[in-house]
């Protein structure tokens, strides 16, 4: 199994996959870090235990031991001599800020993994998957247990880490930090790699290296973001997508973040993950428990594509959950970019009717449906069917729509309350404002305050409402804003840090209760495009809208940075009309878009037959390897980021590695182009594969002497590359 504990030495060696990760309790209880990389043996690491190396200025421990501010260490505390960044700052009741932990005792729970109370977390389906490590250390002086977990797979190079901080004392304490992770690297010649972005341009790849100081990712906007986004890599310098070793950090949450990279004088690197200090503050009474998110950390040696590809199978084995998890999801076309706000039952039905002949399997009726909503000025949280606007009642338009042989699905946006609304004119004090001060608006609404009990059970009764009534498989969850004014009237003033966190309970709960609830309907969630796209609301919500943007060459870009994190089956793309963004043929927006939990975004009763016969045969396409696309490992093989962008290409592989699609993509014509080959991956070397053409080539070939793309090119054009397997009889045959 994977934890192993030498009690000698007082070594945990956890051996997660092909990766290992030490650690030790010292003589004086601290507990520091040993190694974290390639599995290795289980040899007696102690020699790698530093003891504070000559670090000017730093003090000693009250105790004599060794300086805090060189050692490599699981969960630095702050106040006592670590000058770093801490995994945990506490406030005591008497306002000192001091903190440091020591090893009390530990357990190893095999086979399981605790839940994480109240928040999104990885699961296990069996007991064999995994085992997690439970560490308990205290502070006695503040009466202060914090204990941390670390759940190591035993077929993936993933750990998942989080922190239960516990108050065993008599007076309060006001957690100021607690972060769900930190790993001491004894090195700073690393690269981090992030994913920047903005709303129209989610998740591009950043890369840059280390340096003194810190480096850091983070959000204060009250979502994960469209512009930084709770993932980070560090790599060895000549990491690449195919080699090198690299390090995944991820947090499963999707409010306030902070991943942090500092080097110190040392030329040794700390990184801490986890919920943003800034403007948190949990008041922890005697007796409480306060739990953080649930971090992630992956290794691998096969660069950035081994690393995307653990968290791939990780992520949609033990994160996504329910009905849908293993379900192909269906072909939906979104009424948004066809009527905006202006349409009724009719125009729906027409759109029903139209995009049948094209073969999608479901129409969703985005916003505009509720209260007096004809323009994005009104009614948010007057969750109740406008059928004076749409010309009957919810049930009959969904059964019309089922008519026409299409699935029926809806959009909400829970989160928020228009000014001009029902709703905030009974409630004005449950839109998130501090008294009196202004209320910021965004998008001409407020955001609403998850915090509160009473909201929550309004928005499930409302929403639970609307979906009771008419045959519902599908519902968008959008969040149009970022958080303002965060201030809750019902908690004290000293309570008021805990807002921010409170909020993502209460969307937790409240998402938690309509999955159980409603266990038939695919969820999927948005916010502006892609600003909220995490592992938090997947563990919720199994697949995500990626951007706004469904232009296909930004996609390109926007797809291959979201895959560093995120399985493909994920990330919502759609194929939108051509007067969205480039113009562009249909298959080619298809192919792109295909890549992903597909669908449009059209007005259908605008094509013509020779694009609705195009439609039917991108469908098709995209059914005959949908399989392959949701379960396959996806490797990344020429970079939109490279050749100025001319090309790009990627591949899935199927996990008994019987078939392979190739997906290779030109954005604008070169004259007199070199010779555009690729080389596919993850092969069986000495299988044979046969071409769509008819060829038949061995994978070590293919892999390695790569395939050409003999008249490829032209603007905007695609080609798509089947090989399946011989089955060994027919090898045989073949070489008579
Ligand atoms: C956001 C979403 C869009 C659409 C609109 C509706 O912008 O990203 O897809 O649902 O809201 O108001």
């Amino acid at each position: 199994m994977p934890i192993h504990y030498d009690n000698n030495t007082q070594i945990f060696h956890l051996q997660a996959g092909q990766s290992s990760y030490a650690m030790q309790v010292s003589n004086e209880g601290y507990l520091c870090h040993l190694y974290y990389g390639k599995r290795i043996s289980q040899d007696d690491l102690s020699y790698l235990n530093e003891t504070g190396r000559g670090a000017s200025f730093a003090p000693n421990p009250a105790d004599g031991s060794p300086t805090l501010d060189t050692r490599l260490q699981e969960f630095p505390g702050a106040g006592v001599g670590d000058f770093r960044v801490p995994a945990v700052g506490v406030r005591a009741a008497n306002g000192a800020y001091a903190v440091e932990l020591k090893v009390v005792s530990h357990a190893i729970l095999t086979g399981e993994k605790p839940a994480l109370p109240g928040l999104p977390a990885f699961y296990l389906n069996d007991a064999n998957e995994a085992d997690t490590l439970e560490i308990t250390m205290e502070d006695a002086l503040l009466g202060l247990r914090v204990k941390l977990y670390y759940t190591a797979f035993a077929g993936e190079n993933v750990i998942t880490r989080w922190a239960v901080a516990e108050n065993h004392g008599t007076a309060p304490l006001s957690i100021e930090n607690l972060q769900s992770a930190c790993v001491d690297f004894p090195r700073m010649d690393l690269d981090m790699v992030s994913l920047h972005g903005a709303w129209n341009r989610e998740r591009h790849v950043e890369r840059h290296p280390l340096f003194h100081g810190s480096t850091v990712i983070a959000s204060r906007r009250g979502s994960s973001s469209h512009q930084l986004n709770p993932f980070a890599v560090l790599c060895d310098k000549h990491a690449t997508e195919h080699s090198g070793s690299a390090y995944g950090v991820q947090l499963v949450y999707s409010g306030n973040f902070k991943i942090e990279a500092e080097v110190n004088q040392m030329h040794c690197t700390r990184v801490t993950v986890g919920i943003n200090p800034e403007n948190f503050a949990w008041r922890l009474q005697p007796g409480e428990s306060f739990t953080t998110p649930e971090a992630v950390l992956s290794y691998s040696d096969e660069g950035f594509g081994g690393l995307s590809r653990a968290l791939h199978r990780v992520t949609r084995n033990n994160l996504v959950r329910g009905e849908w998890k293993h379900k192909l999801r269906p072909i939906k076309i979104n009424s948004w970019e066809a009527a905006y706000f202006n349409f009724d039952a009719d125009k729906l039905v027409a759109f029903a009717r139209e995009a049948a002949k094209t073969d999608v399997d479901l129409l969703v009726m985005d916003d505009g449906w509720f209260g007096l909503r004809n323009d994005d000025t009104t009614s948010l949280g007057d969750w109740f069917v406008n059928e004076e606007k749409l010309g009957c009642s919810l049930k009959e338009l969904a059964e019309r729509v089922n008519a026409e042989g299409l699935d029926f699905g809806i959009w909400f946006e829970p989160e928020m309350i228009s000014p001009d609304s029902e709703l905030y004119r009974k409630h004005p004090d449950w839109a998130l404002h501090i008294p009196e001060r202004g209320r910021s608006l965004g998008r001409r609404q407020c955001v609403i305050n998850m915090a509160l009990p009473e909201v929550q059970d309004y928005l499930f009764d409302s929403m639970s409402a609307v979906l009771k009534q008419a045959n519902i498989t599908y519902l968008k969850w959008d969040f149009n804003r970022n958080l303002t004014e965060v201030f809750c009237n019902s908690l004290p003033a000293n309570q008021q840090g805990e807002v921010g966190h409170r909020f993502y309970l209460g969307l937790y709960d409240l998402c938690e209760r309509l999955v159980q609830a409603f266990p038939h309907i695919l969820f999927e969630s948005c916010s502006g495009g892609g600003g909220r796209f995490d592992l938090g609301m997947l563990y919720y919500m199994p697949q995500t809208w990626t951007s706004d943007n469904t232009d296909p060459v930004d996609r390109l870009k926007i797809q291959w940075g979201t895959s560093m994190a995120y399985p493909i089956m994920t990330m919502g793309a759609h194929v939108a009309a051509p007067y969205h963004g480039r113009a562009g043929k249909i298959g080619y927006r298809a192919a792109v878009a295909t890549t992903g939990a597909f669908g449009y975004e059209l007005d259908p009763t605008k094509l013509t037959d020779e694009q609705i016969a195009e439609m039917r045969e991108c469908n098709a396409e995209f059914r005959r390897h949908q399989q392959l696309v949701s379960t396959g490992d996806f490797y990344r093989l020429v970079s939109p980021y490279d050749n100025d962008g001319h090309y790009t290409a990627w591949q899935f592989v199927s996990p008994d590695k019987s078939e392979t699609l190739i997906q290779c993509f030109t954005v604008f014509n070169l004259h007199n182009v070199w010779d555009l080959r690729v080389y596919p991956q993850g092969l069986d070397a000495d299988a044979q594969y046969e071409l769509d053409c008819g060829a038949v080539l061995h994978g070590d070939t293919i892999m390695h002497a790569g395939l050409r793309l003999q008249h490829f090119g032209g603007d905007f054009s695609h080609r798509l590359l089947f090989l399946k397997k011989k089955p060994p009889a027919a090898e045989a045959d073949a070489s008579q």
